[in-house]
């Protein structure tokens, strides 16, 4: 019996064949087995196993807390389930950002104890040197520009980025230098979205876009919010297919009331 499937596995090569004819790339988040599963044979083309994980599955208010190793049992859980995506998994803050032979030593980290494929890392010009060294170990990488949320307190907000001049001069010239630099991809989080498509015809790799309109390449989301799992969390950018928080309090609520009405479990559910 072959080790191998069937199935056409998504890789950085297939993503670029995708640009070329113009089929829209489809990526959601993951940060465990059993909704990795589920959205692997839903078709998705890459799952991220994000740092958002730091806000829908910790609780924290930002990213910057999750560590390298719980982005590891995250990561290596979405692994197991998936057989066709591509899964990409965040470099957490603090683990590339400064040191480039560190950068390597967490990528490396990542790809050796999940079983992923490839990183994503915010910045630009400021992070070249980490990217460069990662992929000269041959992670692949995908970049990260706009909206960069382990940089929020320099930011201050979560508002859209590069609305003036200054800053979407210097998001066009770190999108060129990802691409020449190496990254099979970026994401262009809560930009323009005249900027992202100008970006997405420029470059030719692929570019995701979260809040940057729909001239680009394909499309990001956290799978918590477009499942309605997060209820407070609602910006422009965001299309809810479901209000699963309301469904699931439906279906707790009609729990708590079989187990105190003594109709669970039943004859048929007992032995
Ligand atoms: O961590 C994350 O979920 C992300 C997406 C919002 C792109 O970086």
């Amino acid at each position: 019996m072959s080790v191998h499937s069937d199935i056409r596995k998504i890789t950085t090569h297939v993503l670029h064949e995708m640009k070329l004819r113009g089929e829209k790339i489809a990526m959601l988040t993951a940060y465990d087995y059993s909704m990795a599963k589920i959205i692997d044979q839903s078709g998705i083309d890459i799952i991220l196993v994000g740092d958002s994980a730091s806000n829908v599955m910790a609780g924290h208010e930002s990213t910057l807390p999750i560590t390298l190793d719980e982005m590891i049992y995250h990561a290596s859980s979405v692994v197991r389930a998936v057989k066709r995506a591509l899964v990409v998994v965040d470099l957490p803050f603090g683990s590339y950002q400064g040191n480039s032979k560190l950068a390597l030593s967490a990528a490396i980290r990542i790809m050796k104890e999940t079983g992923a494929h490839a990183v994503k890392m915010e910045g630009g010009a400021e992070i070249k040197e980490s990217v460069e060294r990662i992929l000269s170990a041959g992670i692949p990488v995908l970049g990260h520009l706009g909206l960069t949320p382990q940089s929020i307190h320099k930011f201050g907000t979560y508002v859209v980025r590069a609305k003036e001049d200054a800053e979407a001069e210097k998001l066009v010239e770190d999108a060129h230098l990802l691409e020449e630099t190496g990254c099979f991809g970026i994401v262009l989080e809560k930009i323009p979205a005249k900027l992202a498509g100008k970006v997405a015809s420029e470059l030719r790799i692929p570019i995701i876009g979260i809040g940057a309109g729909s001239q680009v390449d394909g499309q990001v989301l956290v799978i918590h919010d477009m499942l309605g799992i997060t209820q407070e969390f609602s910006p422009r950018f965001l299309r809810r297919y479901h209000n699963l928080s309301e469904e699931m309090k439906g279906a707790v609520s009609n729990y708590i009331k079989d187990v105190k009405d003594c109709d669970f479990p039943n004859d048929q559910e007992s032995y």
